[in-house]
């Protein structure tokens, strides 16, 4: 289990609880936080996009080339950053405890 830092799309932050195992996307959607994850971890909506915390980053499992491709593929309709993650493809374990992160604006 893990407590993860959230700040909302209204830069109002809040804690969220995610079980490890479970996909930070699920967590964040559970929590009502304005995540949708329409596709439910297929990589094929953008709708789970958050902004990573830099210092957090580093610490998460690259991004595969077809998560790569999911968000270039909303880069025409939100701001992508360097820390830009779909967050149905972090697993979350304990050692993300703390994990920081923003929801970025909807696709
Ligand atoms: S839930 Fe659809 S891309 Fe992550």
């Amino acid at each position: 289990m893990a407590e993860v830092v959230v700040t909302g799309r209204d830069g109002v932050g809040c804690t969220v609880t995610a079980d490890s195992g479970c996909a930070l996307m699920d967590a964040l959607r559970d929590a009502d936080t304005g995540i949708e994850g329409t596709c439910g971890g297929a990589m094929s909506c953008g709708t789970c996009h958050v902004y990573v915390d830099p210092v957090w980053a580093e610490r998460l499992p690259p991004k595969s080339d077809e998560e790569a491709e999911m968000l270039e593929a909303i880069s025409d309709f939100v701001e992508l950053r360097p820390t830009s993650r779909l967050s149905c493809q972090i697993p979350m374990d304990d050692c993300l405890d703390g994990l920081k992160i923003e929801i970025a604006p909807p696709v």
